[in-house]
């Protein structure tokens, strides 16, 4: 029996009254829609969804699945990799699709206040225009939402040297599940007025409160940018080199590390390639430099150059001009959808300490070759985040499945012996909560229930999310 109530149509006619009878959606095929994100095979199945308009809207949409015991599951762009916008028990999708507007774009403090419905590109765009900048760069930047990106704690290319979406959410308001509104943080760069409750709700998955207004943190633009690609002999070669340009004091505002596989099929699916010297390379580090004054990015990529050919690259190349960067940048960011295109897959967002890279494809080519499966992996080799994409190819789905079990669990425990962890950046979602305890000791899992409990002693916010199911007691 489950343990949530379920969603009457009286229920539904009070939701109707509370959002307005259009941003109320009953349609299978429209909830069908609803029902996945962008990780791999999931398919969830929402009763209703509801999209609205304000704070106070939500909190009533709150308010009344608490009184129900209904499942709540928000929804920013459903571009998300861990399956945290899937609804596994039914019940209510919350949309943020019509809280997206930028509130205010505070020049003189450097914050922008924005509704969760915001797509991040469109934030960039418009803090740009001032000569601001909001660096994290999620590969799906122009269709997710701030808010998906502060529940997921999103990352991209840029954080290497510019940090993560926690780097830059100083204040919250959230909406708890009894309908309360919770404002914590704000244009502060320095708070340290009891527990970190805007560095909690980051990265929480929309299991705590859902967010409704987000304060981002701004930066002056960097207005020169530089592009760089250095293909290498060997993916050892190239996971080598990271460690040694970050110790030669370079750091640079992007270093992503393409094997050739996962390079082919970008190409592929974008219909566009890299230079030749690229494409015929084991292995390529795509990297960028930026900075205000031309003559300084301009010396700091010379630097760079120079470097990845004494760390062993065959060759350096420069993109040769903004257009072409961001043609590259654009196979680049294919990556995720082009593995997607490939069939069923299986992915495993590894991070360890950025020189323990080479040891961790070692590991994953090891575990993978074990279970005669294919892996297209790539990533941010800056952060120590590999992307790895482990493919079912011509497996049978209960072989694959028995795959899955045994190979996931290797992996993940081969990664937190180097002193990694299960996800870098998209999060934990349902895909990898059975796999929490590999990395999070008893003392740490019972205090994540516990804040669990305080915040949704309920548990109607996106349940069978991030926390392992309890071992029932012996
Ligand atoms: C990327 C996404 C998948 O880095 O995180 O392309
Ligand atoms: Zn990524």
């Amino acid at each position: 029996m489950s343990a949530y109530g379920s969603v009457t149509p009286a229920l539904i006619d009070t939701l109707r009254a509370v959002v307005g009878p259009d941003h109320v959606l009953t349609d299978p095929e429209e909830l069908a829609v609803l029902g996945r994100d962008f990780t791999e095979d999931l398919q969830g199945r929402p009763d209703v969804a509801v999209a609205p308009g304000c704070t106070a809207e939500v909190a009533e949409v709150l308010r009344l699945a608490s009184r129900e015991r209904v499942p709540v599951v928000a929804r920013g762009g459903g571009t998300g990799l861990s399956g945290g916008a899937v609804p596994l028990e039914g019940g209510i999708v919350l949309s943020t699709r019509r809280m997206n507007r930028i509130l205010e774009i505070d020049r003189e403090n450097l914050f922008a206040v924005v509704q969760p419905g915001v797509i991040t590109q469109t934030l960039q765009d418009a803090v740009e225009e001032f000569g601001l900048f909001y660096p994290p760069d999620p590969a799906s930047k122009g269709s997710c939402a701030i808010g998906g990106n502060v529940a997921e704690c999103a990352g991209g290319p840029r954080c290497v040297k510019y940090g993560i979406t926690r780097d830059y959410v100083t204040g919250l308001e959230a909406v708890l599940p009894s309908g309360e509104v919770l404002r914590v943080g704000g244009k502060l760069l320095k708070d340290v007025t009891g527990y970190d409750l805007v560095g909690l709700l980051v990265g929480s998955e929309g299991t705590l409160a859902v967010v409704t207004e987000v304060t981002l943190k701004l930066i002056p633009l960097p207005r020169r940018v530089r592009t760089l690609m250095a293909p290498f002999p060997s993916l050892e070669a190239a996971a080598s080199a990271v460690g040694g340009i970050f110790q030669a004091g370079i750091v640079p505002s992007c270093c992503e590390l393409l094997a050739r596989a996962a390079l082919r099929v970008a190409e592929e699916h974008v219909g566009r390639n890299f230079p030749n010297e690229v494409r015929e390379a084991e292995a390529t580090l795509l990297l960028e430099v930026d900075g205000q004054r031309e003559e300084d990015v301009d010396r700091d990529a010379m630097a760079l150059g120079e470097l990845c050919l004494q760390l062993g690259a065959d060759d350096v190349l420069l993109a040769q001009s903004p257009a072409h960067a961001r043609e590259l940048w654009a196979i680049r960011r294919a990556m995720g959808e082009a593995v997607k295109a490939q069939g069923p897959y299986r992915e495993y967002d590894v991070s360890v300490p950025r020189a323990r890279i080479p040891e961790a494809l070692r590991a994953i080519d090891e575990v993978t070759a074990r279970h005669g499966v294919r892996h297209l992996s790539y990533g941010h080799a800056g952060d120590g985040n590999l992307h790895v994409n482990v493919l079912r190819d011509g497996l049978s789905p209960e072989r694959w499945e028995a795959v899955l079990a045994a190979c996931g669990p290797e992996i993940i425990r081969r990664i937190v012996a180097l002193g990694g962890t299960i996800s870098g950046e998209h999060g934990i979602g349902c895909v990898q909560r059975e796999l929490m305890p590999l990395r999070l000791g008893p003392a740490e899992l019972r205090l994540c229930r516990a804040i669990k409990q305080a915040f949704d002693p309920q548990g109607i916010l996106n349940p069978g999310k991030l926390l392992p199911d309890e071992a029932p007691a012996s």
